[in-house]
C-alpha cells in the first residue's frame, strides 16, 4: 500500500540510494524532478545561441574546430537530459512546447549578449565554471538517471572551462586591446554568473525539499560561495580583475567575501526582460519550426522499419 511504498522510498532515500524510474515515489518529487531537469536541458540547448554567434568569427581554424566541437557538446547534454526528464513520463515534445511558450524557464545567464570574441572566454571560464560547481553534486542526486547523466556533462563542462580560461588567458597576455577586450567581457558576465546560483538561501522556496529529497546537496548560497572561493585566485592568474570593490580574503571564515548581487536584475531576467529573453526564444521557436521536417523524416523511418519488422 502507499504508506509501506512511501517508507521504502524514504529510506532508499536515507541509505544514498538511487529512486529508479520504475520505483514508486511521491508526486511531488516527480513534479520537482522533471521541473529542474527540463530547466537544466532548456538552459542547454537555449545555451548554445551565444556561442554559437561566434562559430562563423572565430579567430582561426583551431578556435573554430574547439567552439564547434564545445555548442556540439551542449546539444549532447540537451539531448541526455530530456531523456533523463521522459523516464519520469513526460514526452520531450511538450516539455520543447512549454519552453516555446514561456511556460518553463531556462537559466538566466543565457540572456546576456556575446558582443565580442573574449565573451567565448568569459563564458567558457565563468558560466562552464559555475555550471560545474553547481552539477557536480547532482551527480550525487537521489533520482538515478538524472545523477548518472552528470557524469559526462560534468567531464565535457571541465573541458568547456579549461579552454575559456585558455582564450582569456591569451587575450589577457596579448595586445592591450586585446587585454581590454578580456576584461570587458568579464566585467560583463561577472554579476550573471553569481546570478546563475538562483537566489539567497532565504529566498528560495524550492532549496528545503529539494534538499530533503537529496535533489540538491548544496544550498544556492554555498554553491555561490564555493565558486567565488575558486574563481578568485583564477582571475589573479590571468591578470585580470573581477569587477567587486567589495571583494576580499576574511581568513576567520577562510572565505572570500563579495558585494551584493542584484536581485532585482535577475528577477527581471526571470520575467522575461533581460538583454536577450526574446531573441533568445524567437530563434529557438524559429529552428524548432525549420526542423519540422527532420522530424517527419524521423517518424516516417522509424514507421517504416516497424512495418517491416511486423511483416
Ligand atoms: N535562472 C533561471 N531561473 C532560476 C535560476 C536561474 N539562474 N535560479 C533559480 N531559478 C528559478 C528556479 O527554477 C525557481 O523557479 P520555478 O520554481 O518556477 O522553477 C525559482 O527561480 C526559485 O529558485 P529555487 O527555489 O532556488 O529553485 P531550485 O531549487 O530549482 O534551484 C537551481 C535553482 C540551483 C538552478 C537548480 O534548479 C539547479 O541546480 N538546476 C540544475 C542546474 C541547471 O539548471 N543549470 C543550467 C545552467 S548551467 C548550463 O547549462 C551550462
Amino acid at each position: 500500500d502507499e504508506a509501506a511504498l512511501a517508507e521504502r522510498f524514504e529510506r532508499t532515500v536515507a541509505a544514498e540510494e538511487r529512486i529508479e524510474p520504475r520505483d514508486w515515489m511521491p508526486e511531488a518529487y516527480r513534479k520537482t524532478l522533471i521541473r529542474q531537469i527540463a530547466q537544466h536541458a532548456h538552459s542547454e540547448i537555449i545555451g548554445m545561441q551565444p556561442e554559437g554567434n561566434w562559430i562563423t568569427r572565430a579567430p582561426s581554424l583551431r578556435r573554430k574546430a574547439i567552439l564547434l566541437a564545445k555548442v556540439q557538446d551542449e546539444a549532447g547534454h540537451g539531448l541526455y537530459l530530456y531523456s533523463a526528464a521522459e523516464t519520469l513520463g513526460v514526452d520531450r515534445a511538450e516539455l520543447l512546447d512549454l519552453l516555446h511558450a514561456g511556460r518553463q524557464k531556462y537559466s538566466s545567464i543565457f540572456n546576456y549578449p556575446t558582443p565580442t570574441w573574449a565573451d567565448v572566454g568569459a563564458i567558457g571560464w565563468l558560466v562552464d565554471g559555475a555550471a560545474i560547481v553547481n552539477q557536480v553534486p547532482i551527480t550525487r542526486c537521489s533520482y538515478g538517471p538524472y545523477a548518472r547523466a552528470m557524469v559526462r556533462i560534468c567531464k565535457e563542462e571541465s573541458f568547456h572551462q579549461r579552454q575559456g580560461f585558455e582564450i582569456l588567458h591569451h587575450l589577457s597576455s596579448g595586445t592591450p586591446e586585446q587585454h581590454a577586450m578580456a576584461q570587458d567581457a568579464v566585467d560583463r558576465w561577472w554579476w550573471p554568473s553569481l546570478m546563475m546560483f538562483g537566489p539567497p538561501d532565504d529566498a528560495s522556496p524550492n532549496s528545503a525539499r529539494s534538499m530533503a529529497w537529496k535533489i540538491k546537496r548544496f544550498s544556492n548560497d554555498e554553491l555561490r560561495q564555493r565558486f567565488v572561493d575558486m574563481a578568485v585566485p583564477q582571475a589573479e592568474a590571468l591578470g585580470l580583475t573581477l569587477p567587486d570593490p567589495e571583494l576580499r580574503w576574511d581568513a576567520e571564515s577562510g572565505h572570500y567575501r563579495f558585494g551584493a548581487i542584484d536581485w532585482t536584475e535577475f528577477h527581471e531576467v526571470l520575467r522575461g526582460n533581460g538583454p536577450c529573453n526574446a531573441l533568445r526564444v524567437e530563434h529557438r521557436v524559429r529552428a524548432h519550426e525549420e526542423g519540422a521536417w527532420v522530424r517527419e523524416a524521423a517518424d516516417a523511418y522509424a514507421a517504416k522499419h516497424a512495418a517491416r519488422a511486423g511483416a
